[in-house]
C-alpha cells in the first residue's frame, strides 16, 4: 500500500498543464498500486501564509510555552510535515512564475523545512531525515528551460531538487511541460511529450 501525496500550486485550475499531467500520474499510480491513499494539497485554494512572527517565534519556544498565535502558527507546519511524512510518493505541478515556482509553494517549503522534523544538524552537517520517498516534479513554463539559452534562468529544477534533497527526498524524478507559448502548438507538443515522459518514469521500479 501507498500513500500519494499531490502538493498542487497552479492557480489555473483544470486548464493547468502542471496539473493535467500530475492528475493522470496519480492515476497511473493508483493503477499500480491499487488500494493506494491519495492526498491533495491544493496551495493555490489554500494557501499558506508567508512565514511570520508568530511562526519564526515558534520555532524556538516549547509546545508549553508558546501563545495562541505561535501554536495556531506551528499547527500548521506539523500539519503539512505529517502529510509529507505520511507520504511514499510525491507528485508536485509547479507552474514557473517568474523564473522560479509559485510563492505558494514557497510558502509551504517554509513550513516542511524544520530542523528536528524534516532535518536534523549534527556534527558532520544537516541530515535530511525524510529517507525512502520518491518525488515527480511535473515543471511546467512558458518557455524552454531544460536546454538552450534560458537554461541559466531555470530556479525551478535547481531550487526544487536542492530543498528536497536537503530533507532527505533524492529520489526525484522531472516531467517539463515547457515551451506551452512558443509557436501555435507549442501546449500541444509540450503535453504530448510530457505525457510520454510521464509514462516512461512511471514503468521504472517506484
Ligand atoms: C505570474 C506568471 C509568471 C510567469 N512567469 C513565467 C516565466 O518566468 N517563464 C516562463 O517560461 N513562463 C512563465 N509563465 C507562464 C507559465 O509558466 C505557463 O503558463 C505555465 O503553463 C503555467 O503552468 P500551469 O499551466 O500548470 O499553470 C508565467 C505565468 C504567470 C501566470
Amino acid at each position: 500500500m501507498k500513500n500519494l501525496l499531490l502538493i498542487q500550486s497552479s492557480p489555473r485550475g483544470l486548464g493547468s498543464f502542471s496539473q493535467k499531467i500530475a492528475l493522470s500520474i496519480v492515476s497511473d499510480l493508483e493503477q499500480r498500486y491499487p488500494g493506494a491513499e491519495v492526498v491533495v494539497r491544493d496551495l493555490a485554494q489554500n494557501p499558506p501564509p508567508h512565514v511570520g512572527k508568530a511562526f519564526v517565534a515558534g520555532l524556538s519556544t516549547g509546545p508549553e510555552q508558546r501563545t495562541s498565535e505561535q501554536t495556531k502558527a506551528m499547527a500548521l507546519s506539523d500539519l503539512l510535515i505529517d502529510e509529507l511524512i505520511a507520504s511514499d510518493v510525491i507528485v508536485f505541478t509547479v507552474p514557473m512564475h517568474n523564473f522560479g515556482p509559485p510563492s505558494t509553494l514557497k510558502a509551504w517549503i517554509d513550513h516542511i523545512a524544520r530542523a528536528g522534523r524534516t532535518f536534523s544538524y549534527s556534527e558532520k552537517g544537516p541530515e535530511g531525515l525524510l529517507k525512502g520517498k520518491r518525488a515527480i516534479l511535473v515543471l511546467a513554463s512558458g518557455g524552454v528551460y531544460s536546454d538552450g539559452p534560458a537554461k541559466p534562468f531555470d530556479f525551478q529544477e535547481p531550487y526544487l531538487r536542492t530543498i528536497l534533497g536537503f530533507i532527505g527526498i533524492t529520489d526525484i524524478d522531472v516531467v517539463r511541460v515547457e515551451g506551452v507559448a512558443v509557436g501555435a502548438t507549442g501546449a500541444e507538443k509540450a503535453v504530448a511529450s510530457a505525457m510520454a515522459w510521464s509514462k516512461e518514469i512511471l514503468s521504472q521500479a517506484a
